[in-house]
């Protein structure tokens, strides 16, 4: 058994329902022991030492103790075109994007890919990804490989369009159905991998092609589905024209049979108070990705007014469309996005928006995103000093999360101290 010693924040109820200072309990000299990859307990760091007397201690001082972060929404095949300049979604995505994906047929790229993306991510303390790859198998097989290899609990999907798209990244409807069908086969509930169906977003895929992934999700009614919703003006105008028959974006998706609680639906910036509506009383998620929503000029997130009406959201990354590996960056950005729309996120809800709220997005709560007894043992170890900036305003903090919120808004991979995934110590 390990004990990881350290300060501890735990939430007891959603930081977005009640007054934060009932949700959560904080520990100065917390403790938390691991053992067989999962938590086995958490308490102060007196009463673990004196249950668990045999057990190895790693002290970490004053550092936070944190549930690994969860980024529900990433491209791992854009890694490399991550901060490409001046477009906006639909040139990006021809400009810098689709020529990168296409190179991902290639085994031995997607793999040197993956494998960065997983260096870099694990460094910035997310344990869990949420990944778009690309139309090719092999980007699917190099990701959940490089994942398995670092025992994280990883999800992720083929993304399949066969329409407005170049002629080499293109499948068809059959083969994105066969293709699907074989590598969910293949991973889904290998270790700690789950296969996400991943249509790209009614743009790229044509009705036949958006039938038949509708088909193999209701043959597979526990795999979760991800796609885009609602990103920029312009895209919701060409769904319109793609699609004249369909009330709104979210009915070309439910009409083909790919809505329902397990959806993921990225960005949903400009949604129309119908489109509200149905996902709030279907309980699907809605993913945050406000550092891309600011980098591709999409708009502002609605995280108030949805969070009022009882909205499930999860926040991601959206590399590379997002500027950032980190899901710190990311929790700023949302802290921004709130103060546009004026409404300034507590340090509290974007921490729980990074794990235990975005765990809940992807309906694994059960297992990562908290710090309860009976989790998965994925443990980001926060320095909230990390640099001399950060360090300077900190020392003057009162409270927990006046100490916490400078690493937030300042903090970088710096400030990852250690991780640990499934119970093993990946960086230290
Ligand atoms: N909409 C469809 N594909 C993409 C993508 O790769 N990134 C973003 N941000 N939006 C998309
Ligand atoms: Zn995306």
């Amino acid at each position: 058994m390990d004990l990881l010693l350290g300060q501890t924040v735990r939430f007891s109820s959603d930081p977005f329902k009640g007054p934060v200072s009932d949700c959560v309990s904080h520990e100065t000299r917390g403790a938390i022991a691991v053992e067989n990859g999962l938590i086995r307990d958490i308490g102060t760091a007196d009463q673990l030492k004196s249950d668990y007397p045999q057990a190895k201690i790693t002290d970490y001082g004053d550092a936070l103790l944190s549930p690994g972060f969860v980024d529900t929404h990433v491209h791992y095949p854009q890694t490399a075109i991550i901060a490409s300049w001046g477009k906006r979604l639909i040139d990006w995505l021809n400009s810098y994007t689709f020529p990168e994906e296409s190179r991902f047929g290639d085994a031995g790229h997607a793999t040197a890919v993956a494998e960065t993306y997983f260096n870099l991510v694990t460094a910035s303390g997310t344990t869990t990804t949420v990944s778009y790859c690309t139309i090719h198998p092999e980007s699917v097989d190099a990701y959940f490989t490089a994942a398995q290899k670092r025992g994280l609990r990883v999800l992720g999907g083929k993304t399949c369009m066969d329409r407005n798209a170049p002629d080499n990244l293109v499948d068809t409807a059959q083969s994105a159905y066969d293709d699907s069908k074989a590598l969910l086969g293949r991973w889904h509930g290998q270790d700690r991998l789950s296969y996400v169906i991943t249509p790209r977003f009614a743009p790229t895929s044509t009705p036949e092609q958006l039938e038949a992934l509708g088909t193999l999700w209701s043959e597979n009614p526990d795999l979760l589905m991800q796609t885009h919703i609602s990103e920029q003006h312009e895209e919701i105008a060409w769904v319109a024209d793609l699609f004249p028959d369909a009330k709104d974006y979210l009915d070309v998706y439910e009409r083909f049979g790919l809505f329902g609680p397990g959806a993921l639906l990225g960005h949903a910036i400009h949604l129309t108070d119908r489109e509200r509506d149905r996902i709030r009383e279907t309980d699907a998620s809605l993913i945050h990705c406000p550092t891309s929503n600011m980098f591709i000029g999409s708009g502002l997130f609605d995280m108030h007014g949805l969070m009022e009406q009882g909205h499930r959201i999860g926040l991601a990354t959206d590399t590379g469309g997002g500027s950032s590996f980190s899901m710190l960056r990311t929790m700023a950005a949302a802290y921004e996005v709130g103060q546009l729309n004026g409404h300034p996120l507590h340090p509290a809800q974007l921490w729980w928006l990074a794990t235990e709220g975005s765990a809940r997005a992807i309906r694994m709560e059960d297992k990562i995103g908290t710090l309860a007894p009976g989790s998965e043992a994925d443990i980001a170890v926060i320095d909230l000093s990390s640099t001399p900036g950060i360090a300077q305003r900190s020392a003057r903090a009162e409270d927990i999360w006046q100490a916490v919120f400078p690493t937030i808004m300042m903090g970088d991979d710096r400030a990852i101290q250690a991780v640990w995934a499934n119970g093993v110590c990946l960086k230290s």
